[in-house]
């Protein structure tokens, strides 16, 4: 590893991640099951900050009350010797064969009351744990077929499941906030909410939408063609990323969960640059954790395992560096300027301007020679190609 990351970094994993088995659509485990405490030790040992789970990856589904409290206790006392943080909870309303049809959106009610029943008590596990951040993937929330769900009901009922949690979050007091992940399909034929965009939209129409965000996924925008790096970008615009999913995909196709960088590699060092440097004229930062979502390939053995999540690691620590020498290099600055990404923070009224006086201004318009305007290029060729030269690090 080019530099050992370290706690200052904030890297996160989920536990699902590392100790995903490798069973797919088409074959059996591929290796053997971890103990979630010994993944805890291994990520650590590797200098990861922070470790995120679904309720079930720790409890199994269907523990009773007192094996679920060793359980816990036992993490805590992981978390404790390790001096990992527990960042992140999520709920697993997807495996278990009764969220068929979604959780706070199947068509049948009973299956509605018995997931919010499930989200609500890793709620309190979420805050009890210290968690920060209630991710909310509604990976079954979703129809295969136009004519199976009534959308606008599902919508509906989405927002009652929503905003009931946040509700509860509030008024229980915990230091919690919700962020919804979105995905285009898979495991449904349809996901509500699938991209970021779609997201965005939702949360506007929340009674309590100022607890709710984002956890956007990039593989999850890239399986929509869309693109990781703006997406995000508007839900920083927004004031909704609390939460994000490191991950690769290569193009439109099955959700991949590749390493970091392993997809879109320059696609990964401009999502590294807005994470760390921020937007080229300043706004908001996104200040969380550096969480990572992918599957270790079915193909590799339990070393392969460890050596895929210090991979994460490496690839993200690399374009750090790299995004730090780009915006730090004089050409890239003189680039900015002759493609005037800078003037684009300036506002196209003037201070005080009104639509009137900028309707009186001949300057802006009646004067305007369109073909003259029109002739300099941006040059943003000249932009991208420094960015390409640091990516690589021949600069
Ligand atoms: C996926 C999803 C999941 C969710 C996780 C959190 O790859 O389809 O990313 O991994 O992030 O289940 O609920
Ligand atoms: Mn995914
Ligand atoms: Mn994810």
């Amino acid at each position: 590893m080019v530099r050992t990351p370290t706690p200052d970094d904030r890297f996160s994993f989920g536990l699902w991640t590392v100790g995903w088995e490798a069973r797919d659509q088409f074959g059996d485990a591929s290796r053997p099951h971890l103990d979630p405490l010994g993944s805890c030790r291994r990520l650590a040992d590797l200098g990861a900050w922070g470790v995120t789970f679904h309720d079930d990856d720790l409890v199994p589904f269907g523990s009773s009350e007192a094996e679920r409290d060793r359980i816990v206790a036992d993490f805590r006392k992981t978390l404790d010797e390790t001096g990992l943080v527990c960042e992140m909870v999520t709920t697993n309303t997807f495996s278990h064969p009764v969220f068929k049809d979604g959780a706070f959106t199947s068509n049948n009610r009973d299956v509605r009351r018995y997931g919010l029943r499930k989200v609500v008590r890793n709620v309190d596990l979420a805050a009890e744990l210290g968690a920060q951040t209630f991710v909310m993937w509604g990976g079954r929330e979703g129809a295969e077929y136009d004519g199976a769900k009534d959308l606008n009901a599902a919508l509906d009922r989405y927002r009652e499941g929503i905003d009931t949690v946040a509700a509860y979050i509030k008024q229980q007091g915990y230091d919690l906030r919700i962020a919804l992940e979105p995905k285009p399909n898979e495991p449904r034929g349809d996901i509500i909410l699938p991209t970021v965009g779609h997201a965005l939209g939702f949360i506007a129409q929340l009674e309590h939408g100022d607890i709710v965000g984002l956890n956007p996924e990039v593989g999850h925008e890239q399986m929509a063609g869309l693109n990781y790096t703006a997406g995000i970008a508007q839900a920083l615009w927004a004031g909704k990323l609390f939460h994000i999913d490191l991950n690769g995909q290569r193009s439109i196709k099955y959700d991949q969960d590749l390493v970091f960088g392993h997809g879109d590699l320059l696609s990964a060092f401009f999502t590294v640059d807005l994470l760390e440097n921020g937007f080229p004229g300043g706004g908001p930062r996104y200040e969380g954790p550096r969480h990572f979502d992918y599957k270790p390939s079915r193909t590799e053995d339990v070393d392969g395992v460890w050596a895929s999540a210090a991979a994460n690691m490496s690839t993200y620590v690399l374009l750090a560096e790299r995004a730090a020498a780009y915006r730090a290099d004089p050409e890239v600055q003189a680039a900015f300027a002759a493609s005037r990404v800078l003037e684009l923070a300036e506002p196209t009224l003037g201070a005080g301007e009104t639509l009137t006086d900028l309707l009186a201004d001949r300057s802006a318009y009646e004067d305007v020679d369109a073909d003259a305007l029109a002739e300099a290029g941006y040059a943003f060729v000249a932009l991208n190609q420094l960015a390409v030269e640091h990516a690589l690090g021949a600069r």
